[in-house]
Parts: C-alpha cells; structure tokens; sequence
C-alpha cells in the first residue's frame, strides 16, 4: 500500500470486556517484533490497561508517582507544575511517550492513559476532540502504525478516536447480545462522517474473539453457534467484513498481558489473525 505517514487503527466496541486492549496490546506487538514496524500505541481507556500491560506494574506505579505526563496532558495542551516544575510549561513528544517496554520492544512507544482521566476531562471545559488527531499530525507522521485502544463507553474520547482513525477494528465475543453495540457503532459512525466529510473512515472488519465460552463444553455449543449467525447478519447489515481468523480461547492471553510468554498454548494462533490483519493493511 502506497501511504504517507503512519496508518491509525482504533480498536473499538460499544460492549465492555470483548478483548480490545488484548488485541490492541498484541497487534502492536506484532507488528513491533514480528514485523520490524515503528510503532505507536495510544491508551484512551481511564482503566488504563493498556498502560499497565506494557508497563507492567511496578513501572507503572513509578510513572504515577513520578507524575510523568499521559494522555490527560494531551488532551489539556500543557504540562502543569509538578514537584519538579514550578509553571505549567510545554508538552513534548518525550516525556509522553514511553518507550522499549517489557511488552513492546524498541519499536514501540506507548502514551498512557492515568486514571483520573475522565474526571480531569469533565472538569475542564468541552475537550475538543481534534486534540489527539492533531498531536498526532504535529508529531508522529515518521511512525509505520499507531494502534489506539478504547474505553467500552461512548464519551469524548472515542470522537477523538474517531477524528484520529483512518480504520476501526471492532473485537466480539461470540455469546449472547453479542453484538448489541454494532448498531451503535455504526450509527455514531455516520454521524461522524456526517460531520467531517472529508474525513475516510472504515471499519476495517470485526475479529471474533473466542475469550469465554459460557455455555456447554469447548467448541460453545447452541448458544455459540446463534451469537455466530447473529454476528455474521449483523456485521453484514452494517457492511463489515469478519476476519477469517478468529482468536482462540486461551489462558494464554492473561499470561501474556502480564509479561509471561512463557507458555502460550493456543494463544499462539493469535498471529494468524495478526497476519491476516496486517495484510489487509498492505503490511506483510
Ligand atoms: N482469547 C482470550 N482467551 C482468554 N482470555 C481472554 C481472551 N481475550 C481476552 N481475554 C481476557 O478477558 C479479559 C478482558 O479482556 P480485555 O481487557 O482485553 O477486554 P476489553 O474489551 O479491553 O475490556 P474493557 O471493555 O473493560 O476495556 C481479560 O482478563 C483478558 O485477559
Ligand atoms: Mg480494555
């Protein structure tokens, strides 16, 4: 594919523990490690997952403390006085960015999110939503991928998703109300598009992800199977394509969240998708 700058993908969906900081997490990864890309990862989730997966715990203690700058600042416009600044003073690209993470390598950098994220935004006054799509421009246009992991809920942050996004990647879990949230998207998609013509934005295809199977036995069972044909009728009626690879349940992605690929069981397969995604991108 023939591009200028970094591709930017969000990994979204309207329903709450469907997998989208796993798979933002390993994807970023991937293409990190396995691909040799210069890579940019964004946690726009106030549960900050994202951040402590790449941080890991003790690190990410360290960046609270420290009062080290994150999205919020991104979002603010400015770095305000800390115990080591005594005005509030410039924001730059190094100090929200970290880099060679236990998870990520030397490819990759992170801009984390802080937890009181959405309580500092609500106090301030309408955030504007070009924010980050503006940070962006100013300054990571030298990046091959920036991956942007997103809270379950509809707020501020995904319109600055959005606005940053030339792809959506939607994660479900094949179980009952699967996709409850597909309406949504699609609607507040439009909406988007609506508002900001010149702006392409796509769903780049929804990803089953395989994280729990609720109901009898491994392979899922009825149940399983009527989420799969609701899941297929319905990404159809929004016009999104379903990757052919899904990710298997495995216990393995836990572990790799928290730094462990020691023993990954099925979670291994999650490169087949991760090929298939990157190949869709024009990557592999
Ligand atoms: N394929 C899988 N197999 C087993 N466990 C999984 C799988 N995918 C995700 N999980 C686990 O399910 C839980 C939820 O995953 P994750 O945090 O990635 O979801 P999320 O969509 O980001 O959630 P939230 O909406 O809260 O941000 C985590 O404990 C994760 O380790
Ligand atoms: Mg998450």
């Amino acid at each position: 594919m023939a591009q200028t700058g970094p591709v930017c993908v969000s990994v979204i969906n309207m329903k709450g523990g469907v997998g989208k900081t796993t798979i933002a997490a390993l994807l970023s990864r991937y293409a990190a490690l396995r691909l040799d890309l210069d890579v940019l990862a964004i946690d726009l989730d106030p549960q900050a997952n994202l951040s402590q997966a790449f941080m890991r715990d003790r690190n990410y203690r360290q960046f609270i403390n420290n009062q080290s700058p994150s999205i919020v600042e991104i979002f603010n416009g400015y770095r305000p006085p800390t115990s080591s600044s005594t005005s509030p003073s410039p924001l730059d690209v190094a100090s929200v960015t970290i880099g060679n993470t236990p998870l990520g390598g030397r490819n990759l950098q992170v801009i984390p999110s802080r937890f009181d994220f959405s309580d500092n935004l609500v106090n301030s006054l309408k955030p504007d939503p070009r924010i980050l799509a503006r940070f962006i421009s100013d300054n990571f246009q030298n990046k091959d991928l920036i991956i942007i992991d997103c809270a379950p809920t509809e707020s501020i942050f995904t319109r600055a998703a959005y606005h940053a996004s030339r792809y959506i990647l939607v994660p479900v879990k094949p179980e009952y109300f699967a996709t409850i949230g597909f309406p949504l998207l699609n609607e507040s998609l439009n909406t988007f598009r609506n508002h900001n013509r010149g702006h392409q934005i796509d769903v780049i295809g929804v990803v089953i992800n395989n994280s729990s199977y609720h109901y009898s036995g491994n392979r899922g069972g009825p149940e399983r199977h009527r989420a799969m044909l609701e899941i297929r009728q319905d990404a159809g009626e929004s016009g999104w394509r379903i990757f052919e690879n899904q990710i298997p349940l495995s216990r393995g992605f836990p572990k790799m969240m928290r730094g462990d690929f020691s023993h990954q069981g099925n979670a291994y397969k999650f490169s087949r998708f991760a090929s298939e995604f990157f190949q869709e991108l024009g990557f592999e």
